[in-house]
């Protein structure tokens, strides 16, 4: 890691102890020698999520999700490498060394923070020439969208000249270099123009992050023009799917939930009103990005979208992916107004707090958008649109929970529940997703694919061998790191048996040393192959044989197709190894 070195970071992380970490996010109940909770990263209702105190790491057998503590705090906090280490050094008060960063951080760290000054440079001149003797029209356009001065500079709005160049002379004058400029995404260069903006004519909403950095720019047309907004490129400090406009207020308010709508001034327009908890996405779809970051702040999301068709259909596509991050939603209908700027211009913000408090859960806000699909009134669409409805409700894994919809729909479209029961029953047995009498069990919706036979092998002996010491004893004998198949195993495996040898195993801390999340993931996942709690003696001996002897099979296939047939010293080491094999067989463990 760039500048704190690893025995830092090995203290950090040795004196967070994993369960009083991970305890302080979700409720862990101890059972055998790990402890279990309901996973955090995704929706579920039975506890797979473990801890394991002797290996100091996390583990979902539900999403695959797994890692030590800096993992579990990167995840639920949405933090970089180094923010986890920061946030835990300071939980057990040690102070964080002055951050000495390798070259190419450093020069990445200062590339992004020169962009970052440029933005703020550039909202400060959009912000004096929408004040300026030539913001005129952006001003009196401010006005016919009815902001206030307090809002405008609350949002740091602006406006961006007629001249295609003005910006850039002004940032050149101020000493930034061509690359920069062309790095931060307002200024374009051409062979034929030179440096030149791309905002021109526009008034300019600045877009900040969650620290109030301001990261890039929509701007938008006076007028009828297309394209109605312009928003700044990609750029080293803007990523759209991980940003959300408003945020950085909505994060403050108290109201325990963030409302969520299409665009810029559907934010300006509601904190304006006072609901100061409103953000939205910039001009994207809801991504997981955004939804992890939601979740650093609120359980709750309340979806604002336009009410078109469009708006809709980005609802219904938000709801699972919030779902996942751990937040429910709920959708405020704005009918007949077409997003929440126009509702709360025509009826206000008591009207408007109304709606809040009607907002429908989002199961129940699909089912009636369904509902608007069929004629209730005639006896043929009120039977297919209960079916329909039947349909949905099979989604529904917990029984309760199923029964309890079933019962709300039922009173809600005048219908008999035990009714509607049967037909939902009906449609989960023909789906095979209900047997006869019984609840319905769906799969687990994000499971991870059963590990391929092999990997599973290895993931049990790696774990194994942590939680016992004389096996490994037993074990390093017959397999060597070498003979575990594939690289990121070899280098797990050649890690673990070195702190085996110092009779220190230390699992996390070799997951602190894969630089990746990918493969951060994976290697926790390399040490929890199963729990030995679960298990008897007989079962695990069994088990435990049974992986040995595969692997060392394996290893000796390998050898035999990479060792020529005339390779003397090849054959010799194989014929070593069969030897080796059969004394395993006959091997007590
Ligand atoms: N958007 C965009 N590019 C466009 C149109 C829209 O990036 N050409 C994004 C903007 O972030 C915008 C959001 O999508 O705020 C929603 O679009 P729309 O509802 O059309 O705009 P409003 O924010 O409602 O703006 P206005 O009320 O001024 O029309
Ligand atoms: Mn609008």
């Amino acid at each position: 890691m760039p500048g704190i070195n690893d025995d830092f970071i090995e203290e950090v992380r040795s004196r967070n102890d994993i369960v009083d970490v991970v305890s302080g996010y979700i409720k862990l109940t101890r059972r055998g020698s790990n402890y279990f909770g309901l996973c955090p990263f995704h929706g579920e209702k039975t506890a797979s999520f473990s801890v394991s105190p002797g290996k100091q790491m996390f583990y979902c057998f539900g999403c695959g999700k797994g890692g030590n503590v800096f993992n579990f705090v990167m995840e639920y906090e949405n933090f970089t490498f180094m923010e986890s280490v920061a946030h835990l050094a300071e939980r057990v008060g040690m102070e964080m060394p002055e951050v000495r960063y390798d070259e190419k951080a450093k020069k990445e760290a200062d590339l992004k923070s020169r962009i970052l000054e440029v933005n703020k440079d550039a909202a400060n001149y959009f912000y004096m020439q929408l004040k300026g003797q030539n913001g005129d029209i952006a001003r009196r356009y401010f006005e016919k969208r009815q902001l206030t001065e307090e809002t405008i500079k609350k949002f740091g709005l602006g406006y961006s000249l007629q001249y295609s160049d003005d910006l850039y002379k002004y940032l050149k004058n101020k000493g930034y270099s061509d690359d920069i400029l062309r790095e931060s995404g307002l200024c374009l260069f051409d062979e034929k123009r030179g440096g030149h903006d791309k905002f021109w004519n526009r008034v300019m909403f600045p877009i900040l992050d969650v620290s109030g950095h301001v990261i890039g720019f929509g701007g938008r047309v006076m007028g009828d023009a297309t394209p109605k907004y312009m928003n700044s490129p990609e750029t080293k400090v803007f990523d759209k799917s991980r940003n959300l406009y408003g945020l950085n207020i909505a994060r403050q308010s108290r109201r325990g939930n963030i409302i969520l709508c299409e665009g810029y001034m559907d934010v300006i327009a509601m904190h304006q009103a006072g609901f100061t908890n409103a953000a939205a996405s910039l001009g994207t779809a809801l991504t997981s990005g955004h939804a992890r970051l939601l979740s650093r702040y609120v359980k709750e999301v309340l979806l604002c979208y336009d009410s078109d068709n469009a708006g809709v259909k980005a609802a219904f596509r938000a709801v699972p992916i919030l779902k996942e991050a751990g937040i429910s939603a709920k959708v405020i209908n704005m009918k007949p107004y077409k997003d929440p700027d126009e509702f709360i211009k025509n009826l206000g913000k008591e009207e408007f707090e109304k709606r809040i408090s009607e907002a429908e859960n989002s199961f129940l806000f699909e089912i009636s958008t369904i509902a608007n699909g069929y004629d209730l009134n005639d006896p043929k669409g009120k039977t297919d649109f209960l079916g329909e409805a039947a349909k949905k409700l099979t989604g529904f894994t917990d029984e309760i929970e199923r029964n309890n919809y079933i019962d709300t729909v039922a009173h809600r479209y005048n219908t008999d529940a035990g009714a509607l029961r049967r037909k939902v029953n009906e449609i989960g047995l023909e789906r095979g997703i209900v047997a006869e009498n019984a609840p319905i069990r769906m799969q687990r919706q994000k499971s991870i694919k059963p590990k391929e036979g092999f990997d599973k092998s290895q993931n049990l002996l790696l774990t194994w061998l942590v939680e016992d010491r004389n096996l490994y004893d037993k074990v390093k004998k017959y397999i060597r790191p070498e003979d575990f198949e594939g690289e990121l195993y070899i280098r797990v495996a050649t890690l673990l048996y070195e702190q085996m040898e110092e009779g220190n195993p230390n699992p996390a801390k070799i997951v602190t040393g894969f630089t990746e999340d990918e493969n951060q993931a994976k290697v926790a996942e390399m040490f929890n192959g199963a729990v030995f709690d679960d298990m008897s003696v007989s079962e695990r001996e069994k088990a435990l044989k049974e992986t040995i002897i595969k692997m060392k099979q394996k290893a000796i296939e390998k050898m035999s197709r990479e060792a020529g047939a005339l390779d003397v010293g090849g054959l010799t080491r194989i014929i070593a190894e069969k030897k080796a094999l059969q004394e395993l067989e006959k091997l007590v463990i």
